[in-house]
């Protein structure tokens, strides 16, 4: 029996790094999503077959062994290896696995990738063995690999990709679910640039640790921008969504979490008519995302392609994570 479970990528809208200090967000899953595969073995190996990132291979305990490509690769594989042994033994079972891990969702850019692979992983292990694990378990499960992956993540991302569609998330609290009766025209410019979630979140502690009541003004800011940039969503407002958008993107930058390149794909952007573009997610390279109306899409989408970005149109996914029995 195989297993399939996918799961979304998200943006962040607004509170990325304020809701690591319990600041609010506004998240959205996209229709962008991660799916893992998965097959009982007869041994104990759990083998990964993650060939769209050009390397494989299989953990005996904690112990990686590569098949495709360098032994280091394993270290970015050892949260999937720790979400299988922790689901099967909540589940009360032992097994080897064979995953395999195919992702729409472009890794270390902000999109959530690595959420969505734990929280698909979790699920396609819970169906593989007709568990009945809640979707708040298999978050919870998912939280475990994103804290390999991230150190000290606030949860964001695991929450939305298994619940799917727009959160309003408050680190250490929980999310509310927010229905819009209309979605919004988003356009990501991606500056392919990779970098770590958790040296992003470094970055800032040590600012906070040289200037603490003055990032703690901006990171109160960054929260209380979420609060307001909700109700304009809801009222669809766009044009003040968009001015909201601007200003934080001013304010991730004063934090450091901006490069050169993003800033240029923020103000290709808006220049040619986006209502509002900034960073999403850790920054430090990664994405940014443009509010844009129909008519201005494909010309935002050339602007960003002009300043060296690479653009892709995302809408609001609903389906949270899910599981189907392939063979
Ligand atoms: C998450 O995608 C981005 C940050 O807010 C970190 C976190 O929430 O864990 C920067």
């Amino acid at each position: 029996m195989i297993v399939e479970a996918s799961a979304p990528g998200k943006v962040i809208l607004f509170g990325e790094h304020s809701v690591v200090y319990k600041g609010s967000a506004i998240v959205l899953a996209i229709n962008k999503r991660a799916r893992v595969f998965a097959e009982k073995r007869n041994d104990d190996r759990i083998f990964m077959d993650s060939e769209d990132l050009g390397y494989s291979g299989f953990f005996i305990g904690d112990e990686y062994h590569p098949v495709k490509g360098a032994p280091w690769r394993g270290r970015s594989l050892t949260a999937v290896n720790l979400v299988s042994r922790k689901t099967m033994e909540k589940l009360g079972v032992q097994s080897g696995l064979n995953l395999k891990l195919r992702s729409e969702i472009p890794s270390a850019v902000g999109l959530g990738s690595s959420a969505a692979i734990c929280v698909a992983t979790a699920a396609a292990i819970d169906g593989l063995f007709e568990g009945k694990l809640s979707r708040e378990e298999i978050c919870a499960l998912a939280y475990e690999g994103e804290k390999v992956i991230h150190g000290r993540p606030s949860g964001v991302d695991n929450n939305v990709s298994t619940f799917g569609g727009v959160l309003k998330y408050e680190g250490g609290v929980g999310f509310e679910k927010i229905i819009l009766d209309e979605s919004p025209c988003f356009v990501i410019g991606n500056t392919k640039q990779k970098r770590s979630t958790g040296r992003m979140v470094q970055i800032v502690s040590e600012l906070r640790q040289r200037n603490q009541s003055i990032v703690d003004e901006i990171i109160e800011t960054l929260g209380s921008i979420s609060e307001t940039g909700l109700s304009y969503l809801l009222k669809h407002d766009y044009k003040h969504l968009g001015e909201l958008m601007d200003i934080c993107h001013g304010l991730l930058t004063s934090l450091g979490v901006s490069t050169p390149m993003l800033d240029k794909l923020v103000h290709a952007s808006r220049e040619s008519g986006a209502m509002g573009a900034k960073l999403t997610g850790a920054g430090g390279g990664g994405c940014m995302i443009a509010l844009v109306d129909e008519e201005r899409m494909a010309a935002v989408e050339e602007a960003i392609r002009i300043a060296g970005g690479s653009p892709m149109r995302v809408d609001v996914s609903y389906e949270g994570v899910k599981t189907r029995r392939v063979d």
